[in-house]
């Protein structure tokens, strides 16, 4: 199962990521964290890893070439295992060089890449990376994908969510969080995603989770679960430490079960 997870920056994508990820793990899942957001510079401190992988847009050859050789399957200079296997048809967990993913248990980490120069220009080419190493990672079945999505709605336009089985929309409780996921309903049902569901995140009552989730329900989403503020979230936030499920283990049991569900990959 590919499970991806978006919203507004700040809204808690990383910590959703996080707990959902120890969670599977808990449950005997074999975890692949993909840190599909540039501005993510803490993911692999709050997944328990010493220092992020080298990001997989290194192992194609740089931000540039992507775009150009990664669909066509030119060999215009660019050669290598790392090149071989994202032009394989379909890539296992083990075919990742051990250099671009972190591994602890049964909990592994890859990054698709970060735009170190500003005169790099815009995403685009993370975007495809991303698209296409979804598309051809094929998993056993007690393999989980989690995908820390970059922040904002951009990535359903370049068509990374087509080989997702579940969308995770993260909404904290402010005004631009619900806007944002109002467009993401508009711009899924313009291209045919209807597997995204909503988990609320930082709520402070549950009268806070009522209201949002009937404003959810009016832009046609479901909630399937709430993730309270947490004081232990946030102080290993503030001393960048790892994450544990902790206090937020109940919620985070409830939204997992609601993900592996049959009932919910309709
Ligand atoms: N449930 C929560 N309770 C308290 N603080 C939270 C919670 N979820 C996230 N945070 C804090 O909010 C900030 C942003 O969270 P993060 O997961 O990094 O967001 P994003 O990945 O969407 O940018 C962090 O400081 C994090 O610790
Ligand atoms: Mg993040």
């Amino acid at each position: 199962m590919k499970i991806s997870v978006c919203g507004k920056g700040g809204s808690g994508k990383s910590t959703i990521v996080t707990l959902l990820a120890n969670e599977a793990r808990t449950r005997g899942y074999r975890v692949l964290v993909v840190d599909s957001d540039e501005s993510n510079s803490g993911l692999f401190r709050m997944l328990g890893f010493e220092r992020p992988p080298i990001p997989l847009m290194e192992l194609v050859g740089g931000k540039r070439k992507v775009q150009r050789s990664l669909k066509s399957g030119s060999s215009s200079g660019e050669s290598g295992e790392g090149m071989r296997v994202m032009r394989q048809d379909s890539i296992k967990i083990d075919d990742i060089p051990a250099e671009h993913i972190m591994t602890k248990d049964n909990l592994q980490l890859v990054c698709i890449g970060k735009i170190l120069q500003s005169l790099e220009g815009c995403a685009c080419p993370m975007g495809v990376l991303s698209r296409e190493f979804l598309k051809k990672l094929s998993l056993e079945k007690n393999e989980i994908v989690v995908v820390d999505m970059e922040a904002g709605v951009e990535h359903f336009g370049r068509g990374v969510e087509t080989s997702i089985d579940r969308v995770l929309i993260v909404v904290e409780p402010s005004f631009e969080s619900l806007q944002l996921a109002e467009r993401v309903n508009n711009l899924s049902v313009g291209i045919g995603i209807k597997n995204i569901r909503a988990v609320l995140s930082k709520i402070p009552s549950d009268e806070i989770a009522s209201r949002l989730e009937s404003e959810l329900v009016k832009s046609s989403i479901d909630t399937i679960g709430c993730i309270h503020y947490d004081t232990e979230i946030f102080h290993s936030s503030l001393e960048g430490v790892s994450l544990a499920n902790g206090s937020a283990g109940k919620e985070i049991r409830d939204v997992f079960d609601s993900l592996i569900s049959h009932s919910a990959l309709d």
